[in-house]
């Protein structure tokens, strides 16, 4: 099973273009795609984004299993900055974090045995308007590993939009961080495909296209992801956006049962799972959800194959599909979605697990109910499912195949 990236014939064109200066992205990180907590969705610009929370956050993230099960990086998102001294060195907003930088947050993120990211734009100003990383690449990547920063997301607004001059701008971070000797995972958000032949040159993980927000930019993203597999692996990653769940001032943006099957669909596209709704005040649902080791094996499957559609057609205009990716100990894992607004019985048969290089029979292992399911004689599976969401998760291989499931 081959293993390479296959990238786009204009690629190495690209790198040698913006490769001035470079040392190429070595950090060694994001093997597997990273895991863990994202403060956008979950608490935005309010006043609740203070090292306090955060401080609680880190907390939760350990009593509650997650830190346990890989979530490791707790990442700030945009309005932590407030301003730039007279050195141009960044100072952190004092009425969110009293010292005035991300150190003593770092420290005692560290101390949970957890990682601390953060957040930055390659334009003069973020989104939010808090100060930019444009003009001040190296001396913010020696201030964020002067703190203690273990990854670092960046933004792109207010900052061009021309392809060559978004790489050239990361490969500016991405040297910047490089020569501070520390490894920070550099996560890119340019909202984009067309990232997608060049991220791994650049950074650990890229955005493919716009803030998920809700269910419908879920499905969106996914069919964005589709047909980008090639280009994802271990050390550089496709990244369809945040996970949702509900937010700690209790806002539900999704159902549990599309929470669930976001989370589904995120592991077999070797997306990053960034929890982005609350921690403190996490349904039990959720945090089962986000704790099922199955669904994360499978997400941290070392062969590091991004799955693709086997069946259906885009799930934004709402169907039924099924998406398969390749695993390390040569099974399958296969995640059957409704995406529209009715019941639905969704097959695969012999031209679906053909595909895939399959044949009868089949041991078959159902990943949320937990259970072996009988064997497929006849190369066929039909799941009904539920609307909006409905799913299922299947861990498939050949069933003369010897080998265990976890
Ligand atoms: C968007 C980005 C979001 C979030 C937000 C913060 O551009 O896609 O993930 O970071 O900015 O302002």
């Amino acid at each position: 099973m081959a293993t390479a990236r296959t990238r786009a014939p204009l690629a190495p064109l690209l790198t040698a273009l913006v490769a001035l200066p470079a040392f190429g992205l070595d950090n060694g990180l994001a093997r597997v795609p990273q895991m863990g907590y994202n403060s956008w969705y979950d608490l935005e610009c309010s006043d609740a984004m203070n090292e306090s929370t955060l401080r609680r956050i880190a907390d939760r993230l350990v009593e509650s299993g997650l830190k346990d099960l890989g979530y490791q990086y707790l990442n700030l998102d945009d309005c932590w900055a407030k301003s730039r001294r007279g050195d141009g060195t960044l100072v952190a907003d004092e009425a969110k974090f009293p010292d005035g930088t991300l150190k003593p947050l770092a420290d005692y993120v560290h101390s949970k045995g957890l990682l601390l990211g953060t957040y930055t734009d390659r334009g003069e100003q973020t989104c939010a308007g808090r100060p930019g990383a444009a003009r001040h690449e190296e001396l913010d990547a020696k201030t964020y590993a002067a703190w203690g920063i273990d990854y670092l997301k960046e933004d792109s607004c207010n900052a061009s939009g021309d392809h060559l001059t978004a790489f050239m701008e990361y490969g500016k971070m991405r040297d910047a961080l490089n020569a501070t000797g520390r490894p920070v995972l550099f996560s890119l958000c340019g909202w984009k495909s067309w990232y997608a032949p060049m991220g791994s040159t650049l950074g650990n993980s890229w955005r493919i296209g716009p803030d998920d927000n809700n269910w419908q930019g879920v499905l969106q993203n996914i069919d964005i992801m589709n047909g980008l597999e090639t280009y994802a692996g271990p050390g550089g990653w496709n990244d369809p956006c945040l996970l949702l769940s509900k937010k700690t001032t209790g806002e539900a943006i999704m159902t549990e049962l599309q929470t669930r099957a976001q989370f589904s669909m995120w592991a077999v596209l070797a997306a990053p799972l960034l929890i982005s709704g609350s921690v403190l005040n996490m349904s039990a649902e959720t945090l089962a959800t986000y704790s099922n080791k199955e669904v994360i094996q499978v997400s941290q499957d070392p062969l590091g194959r991004q799955g693709r559609r086997v069946l259906g057609g885009p799930v934004a205009e709402g169907t039924g599909n099924v998406f398969a990716r390749p695993l390390a100990d040569g099974s399958f894992a296969l995640v059957f979605l409704n995406s529209g607004k009715e019941e639905l019985n969704v097959t695969c048969g012999k031209e679906c697990f053909g595909t895939l290089g399959l044949s009868a029979p089949l041991a078959a292992r159902d990943l949320w109910a937990q259970q072996r399911l009988p064997d497929l004689q006849d190369l066929s599976f039909t799941a009904l499912l539920p609307p909006a969401g409905g799913h299922r998760f299947l861990r498939v291989r050949k069933s003369a195949d010897q080998m265990t499931w976890i």
